[in-house]
């Protein structure tokens, strides 16, 4: 992608840089779901992109699932809303997956609030699908359970 680079695996380093971003990029605080535990332990499952000038482009936290083999989960992924809407996303979901069947999985799966229409329109436009459950990350907390199987095409 023009005056992109390409996507690599996230760093330990690249913390500060996305909690830079995050606030902004999401419209709200995103506080502790963007848990330093994703770039310091997790790091080299998820996926960075940055602008040629090294500024931040779009990040994923993800990473294999430990009790489902098979499974790739995306826990949060965002990007620069300057750039949206030029395949950036989709750029994190590719080499996530591409790296994660590497590793034995089949399918992946990220969560969407119901609220969230970009999120729902950018996973339904990469082939997810998935039911709404209420309560699934606590009381009020109803999360659409989005999966598709890999690769996506
Ligand atoms: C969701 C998000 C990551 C999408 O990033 P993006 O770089 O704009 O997405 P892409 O350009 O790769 O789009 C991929 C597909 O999704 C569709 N899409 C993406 N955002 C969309 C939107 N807001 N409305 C409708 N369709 C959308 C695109 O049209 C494209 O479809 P196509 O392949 O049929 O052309 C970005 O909007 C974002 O960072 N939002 C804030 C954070 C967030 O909600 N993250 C997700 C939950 S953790």
């Amino acid at each position: 992608m023009d005056g992109l680079a390409p996507p690599r695996p996230l760093r330990a380093d690249d913390f500060d840089a996305a909690r830079a971003v995050a606030d902004g990029w999401f419209g709200h605080p995103v506080g502790l779901t963007l848990h330093r535990l994703f770039f310091d332990q997790l790091g080299p499952h998820g996926v960075w992109i940055a602008r040629d000038d090294g500024a931040p482009a779009g990040f994923l936290l993800g990473m294999p699932s430990a009790s489902e083999p098979d499974l790739a989960y995306v826990h949060l992924h965002a990007v620069d809303p300057a750039l949206r809407g030029r395949g950036v996303g989709a750029a994190l979901y590719r080499d996530f997956a591409a790296r994660a069947m590497a590793q034995g999985c089949s399918r992946i799966r990220a969560l969407a609030a119901p609220g969230r229409e970009g999120s729902i329109a950018f996973h339904r436009a990469l082939g997810f699908d998935g039911p709404l459950i209420p309560g699934y990350l606590g009381p009020g907390q109803d999360r659409i359970v989005f999966e598709r199987a890999l690769p996506i095409p």
